[in-house]
């Protein structure tokens, strides 16, 4: 069993990772850290409390994470992506009140003491609260075992700018922090989520054989992402399922990624690049070995990852 915290800022296919990870019997999914990114953070907040409400599951506690990235800048929100609320056409009737009970990061260093070096941690959002996490306190961090980012866009283009994906690029000085500092860390960049995608025919398969109230909210909010997508990328075959294909990465599913090590570094002063995270996959580099090389997975293999995502989010769970 796997012990999973999931920093998100969730929107869309954060949610559907949020659904898979309570609905895969190989995770335990001990807690999630809601921040801005997709929509502001009391937004994804109330979505994370909405999702583990759905599945009967409010003995997980939901950990405020940051409001805005570490340069002190506003940030920029997705509603046209992601729903005025970040769940598409949905508006979570969790009432107010539920966030005066919301836990901070004292709660996430329990959970972490609590389970030494067993805590994965898998970053679906800006990196700033796991970088403010590992900044205020590298000695209980250093308990973690793992840590999965999806995030970047090494041989690909981004889809925040030409060369910035949109996680590294919402924050990156804390997405550099990330990169050069923390151990034992795998990124799951752009270009294998890209290909992640669940088609129409897929989404309705899963939603004839759903029958409860989490299961119910997977067709809606793919529908709405889907016609996202068809505006963004005309004829795409689907939706991109970024967030869950780098919490597929922490399952250790066979063959389903082929990686690379790499020092990586996020450009976060200048102007043109600034979002962009660089590797260096010149021809005749090679993999890299120590503390500051991650593992980026560089293909993924649709058939295992599209076969593994329906049997897990049609399962009786
Ligand atoms: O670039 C894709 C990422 O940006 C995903 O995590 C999505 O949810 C948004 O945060
Ligand atoms: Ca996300």
């Amino acid at each position: 069993m796997k012990k999973v915290i999931l920093f998100a800022d969730t929107g869309i296919d954060d949610s559907i990772a949020l659904t898979y990870a309570l609905k895969n019997p190989e995770i335990d999914l001990l807690g999630v850290v809601s921040g801005f990114g997709n929509v502001d953070r009391e937004k994804t907040f109330r979505n994370a409390e909405y999702l583990l409400e759905l599945a009967g599951r409010t003995d997980i506690p939901v950990i405020a994470g940051a409001t805005r990235p570490l340069s002190g800048a506003e940030p920029v929100f997705y509603p046209d992506i992601h729903g005025i609320e970040g769940l598409g056409p949905i508006d979570p009737p969790i009432p107010e009140e539920r966030y005066e009970n919301r836990t901070n990061f004292s709660k996430l260093f329990k959970l972490i003491k609590n389970n030494p070096n067993e805590v994965i941690i898998v970053n679906v959002g800006r990196c700033t609260s796991l970088a403010i996490a590992h900044y205020l306190s590298p000695e209980v961090m250093e308990d973690v075992k793992e840590t999965f980012l999806m995030g970047g866009a090494f041989l690909e283009p981004g889809n925040e700018t030409a060369v910035a994906e949109a996680n590294f690029y919402g924050d990156p000085i804390a997405a550099n922090y990330v990169c050069q500092n923390v151990v034992n860390l795998t990124i799951v960049p752009l270009d294998v989520t890209r290909e992640a995608i669940l088609t129409p025919e897929v989404i309705n398969l899963i939603d004839n054989r759903s029958d409860s109230p989490l299961e119910e909210i997977i067709k809606p909010i793919l529908d709405f992402y889907y016609e996202v997508y068809q505006q963004l990328e005309p004829g795409i075959a689907g939706t991109p399922l970024h967030d869950l294909a780098a919490l597929m990465a922490a399952l250790d599913i066979s063959g389903l990624y082929e990686y690379r090590k790499r020092e990586v570094r996020v450009e976060h002063r200048g102007d043109f690049a600034y979002g962009e995270s660089i590797a260096d996959f010149r021809p005749g580099s090679t993999d890299c070995y120590g503390p500051n090389c991650a593992r980026i997975a560089m293909t993924i293999n649709y058939d295992i990852f599209v076969s593994n995502v329906f049997d897990i989010l049609t399962n009786n769970r």
